[in-house]
């Protein structure tokens, strides 16, 4: 699945963010590009956007990413444009991955599951996953909790397939220590909210671009489920973030919540915001990646000889 590839990584797909500009760029510059299905808000749009993909990219993989959770109505009507383009990649999110499994793999496609704890990793395989996305601590959208170095060794005690490590990682060095500590690939979402070819408004790419790491506040009280949002949004749409609001019931799609609109007006980031610092195209951003991937595989060298 990762074969061929500049770097081991995914362009991880972002609700209002990833359409057909960065997924384009993001295969054209040697790393996977995902986009999550309701971003295009028409099936018809969605046809458009897979057919100039798969026009622009060839052979390079790209990825399209299903939310399964019950609440997205549209999941039979995705998973013919899914049947129709062959998108080589499919992740689930927020749901089984098994609605999609026939469907892909009956076109030689494999299914990654996003998942956030073992209960969950065993039951994606069970329903037939290729392979995991394990998204822990740190990691922008909805995130998880765990370390990714317990959850990777937790994960491989059971299962040797493809496995995809998210969550606060930034850079080559850290795309290099996750694939040492035995990941296949590292998916990133929040190094690209500020990439030129990003649906990002300017203003949530400048705010990516000058928050840190102690900019954020994980809560519940947007989506029903634990996010990680940047704190000066929350200010800026009259929200405490010392003081949230009750978590409401799960609602994932960018509908009104306290005064605003989640995802819309709320802007989220992970703990690897602080390595972004402006708006960049999507090729140097990967070019910098490969740097720091290199230069960090290089520091085994002498301690492999000692
Ligand atoms: C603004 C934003 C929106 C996201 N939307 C989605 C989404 O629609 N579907 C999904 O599966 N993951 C979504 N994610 C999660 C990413 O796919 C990925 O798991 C996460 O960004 C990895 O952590 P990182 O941001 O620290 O790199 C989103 C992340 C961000 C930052």
């Amino acid at each position: 699945m990762f074969d061929g590839l500049r770097l081991p990584v995914i362009a991880a797909p972002m609700f209002l963010i990833s359409g057909p500009d960065l997924v384009i760029a993001a295969c054209k510059a040697g790393v996977i590009g995902a986009f999550p299905t309701p971003n295009a808000r028409s099936i018809d749009q969605l046809d458009d956007w897979m057919t100039r993909i798969r026009a622009a990219v060839g052979d390079a993989p790209w990825c399209a990413n299903l939310v399964t959770h019950s609440s997205n109505a549209r999941l039979p009507q995705d998973l013919e444009m899914v049947a129709k383009h062959k998108p080589p990649v499919v992740v689930s999110a927020l749901g089984s991955p098994a609605p999609a499994i026939a469907v892909v793999q009956g076109y030689g496609g494999k299914v990654l599951a996003d998942v956030t704890s073992i209960t969950l990793a065993k039951k994606a395989l069970q329903a037939g996953a290729d392979g995991l996305a394990c998204i822990c601590a740190g990691a922008g959208g909805h995130t998880g909790a765990l370390s990714p170095f317990a959850f990777l060794r937790a994960v491989r005690e059971f299962f040797d397939g493809p496995v995809v490590l998210g969550g606060g990682i930034s850079d080559g060095w850290g795309v290099a220590g996750a694939i040492a500590a035995g990941a296949d690939a590292v998916y990133m979402g929040t190094s690209f909210i500020a990439a030129q070819e990003s649906m990002a408004p300017p203003a949530y790419k400048d705010m990516v671009a000058a928050a840190g790491v102690d900019d954020l506040l994980v809560s519940p009280a947007i989506t029903g489920t634990a996010a990680s949002w940047l704190i000066p949004s929350l200010l800026a749409n009259g929200l405490d973030p010392r003081n949230m609001p009750d978590a409401p019931g799960r609602a994932y799609d960018s509908g009104q919540s306290f005064k605003g609109k989640r995802w819309a007006d709320v802007w989220s980031a992970g703990q690897g915001v602080g390595a972004v610092q402006g708006v960049e195209p999507v090729a140097q951003i990967v070019a910098r990646l490969a740097r720091d991937y290199t230069a960090a595989r290089a520091r085994f060298a002498p301690a492999m000889q000692a």
